[in-house]
């Protein structure tokens, strides 16, 4: 008997490309595969490096029982038509290093990585991950002129992430029952706020003292350095890459899911032309919406705090570069 033959179905999975193939591109390039999210081109300065690496993970691929496919790679041609580009190349902190004094070296590696890529693949959704990385992401947008809907960062999702597992450890509940909003800039200043924080809907105001959430939100802005000290090589990269995996997953599948990134204000929050992280709605288009929290006068001004302070790196950073 003779099988019908049609036409070959022509398929594109989705496709994701990671620029920097260190710790934090490596372990999100796994988490991307093993979820069975989307093929992963994975790209890197180092030669042989980034092409060991996607080997490795091809290699588990029976084990974990994905079927996505991973390439590793120098050339940016390999990077073609991607739908989610994310940057995580660049240096990270040293013990002591605060993420501002990255600055000089990620602002020109940035760049190039965001320049390079959207010039393969210009309808791609951008997610930058390199520190300092409310303005690294500015300098991505400048050099791009991406729509603000397609470029975004990568913190507040895990400032969040670090606040939520602080309360649990605290409470000694799950971690699955606490609900945390982090906004503003990634570093001291950040604003996590406790009003909109909850535990199985519970606000954390209704269960804990003031001192007690303070300490809790000392311990979150300080989250990333308390990781650096204690590895004394690296930053911290498992919960980093969980959270830009959480947000290409919202983006691919379209799940709508309300996190914190930062976002281009064009007058949101009474902020203009920066940066930040707000509550925005991920879909397959990028950013669908940018929430506006009622904030009391305080939490806006810490937000306003943020702005200014990134304001002054941006400044720095355009003169670096020119
Ligand atoms: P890593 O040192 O392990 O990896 C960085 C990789 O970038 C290296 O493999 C390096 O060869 C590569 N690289 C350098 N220049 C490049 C270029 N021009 N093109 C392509 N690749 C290049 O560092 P790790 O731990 O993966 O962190 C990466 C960045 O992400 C750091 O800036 C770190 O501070 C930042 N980070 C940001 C977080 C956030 O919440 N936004 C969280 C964690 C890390
Ligand atoms: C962190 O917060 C290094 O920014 C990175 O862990």
């Amino acid at each position: 008997m003779q099988a019908a033959v049609s036409s070959p179905l022509v398929c594109n999975p989705p496709r994701v490309t990671i620029i920097g193939a260190g710790k934090v591109g490596s372990t999100l390039a796994q988490k991307v595969v093993e979820k069975n999210l989307a093929d992963v081109v994975l790209l890197d300065v180092m030669q042989g490096m980034p092409q060991g690496l996607a080997l490795d993970l091809v290699e588990a691929k029976g084990i974990s029982q994905c079927d996505r496919q991973i390439k590793g790679t120098t050339d940016y041609a390999d990077t073609v038509d991607s739908d989610v580009v994310v940057i995580t190349a660049g240096l990270p902190r040293k013990p002591g290093m605060s993420r501002d004094q990255l600055m000089q070296t990620n602002a020109k590696i940035v760049v190039e990585a965001a320049t390079s890529a959207i010039a393969y693949s210009p309808n791609a959704i951008l997610i930058v991950v390199t520190n300092p990385l409310d303005v690294m992401t500015y300098l991505a947008w400048q050099a791009t002129k991406l729509p603000r809907d397609r470029i975004m960062g990568m913190a507040g999702v895990l400032d969040s992430a670090r606040f939520q597992a602080f309360i649990a450890m605290e409470l000694g509940v799950s971690v699955m029952d606490v609900q945390t909003m982090v906004l503003g800039s990634h570093g001291d200043l950040m604003v996590p706020l406790a009003r909109y924080s909850t535990v199985a809907g519970v606000p954390i105001t209704e269960l804990m003292d003031e001192a007690t959430i303070e300490r809790l939100v000392t311990r979150t802005r300080n989250g990333g350095a308390e990781i650096v000290e204690l590895m004394q090589t690296g930053s911290a990269y498992f919960a980093p890459a969980a959270s830009i995996c959480l947000m290409v997953e919202s983006i691919l599948i379209n799940q709508s899911r309300l996190l914190p990134v930062a976002a281009y204000l064009q007058g949101e929050y009474g902020l203009k032309d920066i940066f930040i992280g707000v509550p925005c709605s991920l879909g397959c288009g990028g950013i669908a919406k940018i929430w506006e929290l009622n904030l009391t006068e305080t939490e806006l001004a810490a937000l306003h705090t943020c702005a200014e302070s990134l304001r002054e790196n941006i400044e720095s950073a355009i003169a670096i570069l020119s």
